[in-house]
């Protein structure tokens, strides 16, 4: 069996199906569907070196709406430049570029979540720039940043905002959360709300009200 260091594709073929995320069922992706396996495997190489657990191998809730809304509304993307922070297996990234954006971009700090992505847009004849490291802090070169669910860690969320607020004022943010504690608190503009089926391993629930908001400069004049 391949090892992530040695052979990341590799890896994540031999610990994933091509399956698709409920809501999206247009896009293919490279998915753990059975978790105890792809956390086990993990388990193991991150005792070895200290990897992320395996976002990437799961379509989370907040990747799902944003795709879903983008999907159903390509006008909003068409032309535009996407930038997907904390990608995961980059499903919101991929139903961008299948919309029409004019460039997209995948970020994330885990580079097993870039090659995920990689791999899924190859799946989906789609070109998907990616974009490694931690963008928090610098100034996005975007028309429209897109985020889903990443308010689940204190720490992060209090770094995460503040900087998407700011980006606000450059660039269009969404930031899609399925009701995790560290939402943000203030009140947001809301493009879509709507009940997402989730891994009942994972969530403990069968569906999570999920929310896409746009975030927007208060600065700004009406
Ligand atoms: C729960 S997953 C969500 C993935 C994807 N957005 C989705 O909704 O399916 C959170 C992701 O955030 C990434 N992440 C955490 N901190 C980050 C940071 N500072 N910059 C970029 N990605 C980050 C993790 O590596 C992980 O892939």
């Amino acid at each position: 069996m391949s090892t992530a260091l040695s052979d990341p594709a590799g890896f994540i073929n031999d610990n994933t199906v091509i399956a698709q995320a409920t809501l999206v069922p247009e896009i293919s992706l490279h998915l753990a569907t059975e978790i105890t396996p792809i956390w086990q495997a993990s388990e193991v190489y991150l005792e070895q070196i200290g990897i992320e657990p395996p976002f990437w191998a799961f379509a989370w809730p907040g990747s799902q709406l944003i795709a879903r809304f983008i999907l159903d509304n390509p006008d909003l993307v068409q032309g535009r430049r996407v930038l997907d922070v904390a990608c995961g297996c980059g499903l919101a990234a991929i139903a961008a570029a299948l919309s029409g954006a004019s460039v997209v971009q995948a970020n994330d700090i885990d580079f097993m979540a870039l090659e995920a992505t990689s791999l899924n847009a190859r799946l989906n004849n789609v070109a998907v720039t990616p974009l490694p490291g931690d963008l928090i802090g610098t100034i996005p070169d975007c028309d429209l940043l897109v985020i889903g669910d990443v308010c689940y860690n204190e720490a992060m969320a209090a770094r995460i905002i503040p900087w998407l607020l700011e980006c606000s004022k450059i660039c269009e943010v969404w930031l899609c959360d399925p009701g995790r504690h560290y939402a943000p608190s203030m009140p947001l503009e809301v493009l879509i709300r709507q009940s997402v089926f989730v891994t009942q391993e994972l969530e403990s629930v069968e569906q999570r009200a999920t929310t896409l908001f746009r975030l927007r400069d208060i600065s700004a004049p009406d």
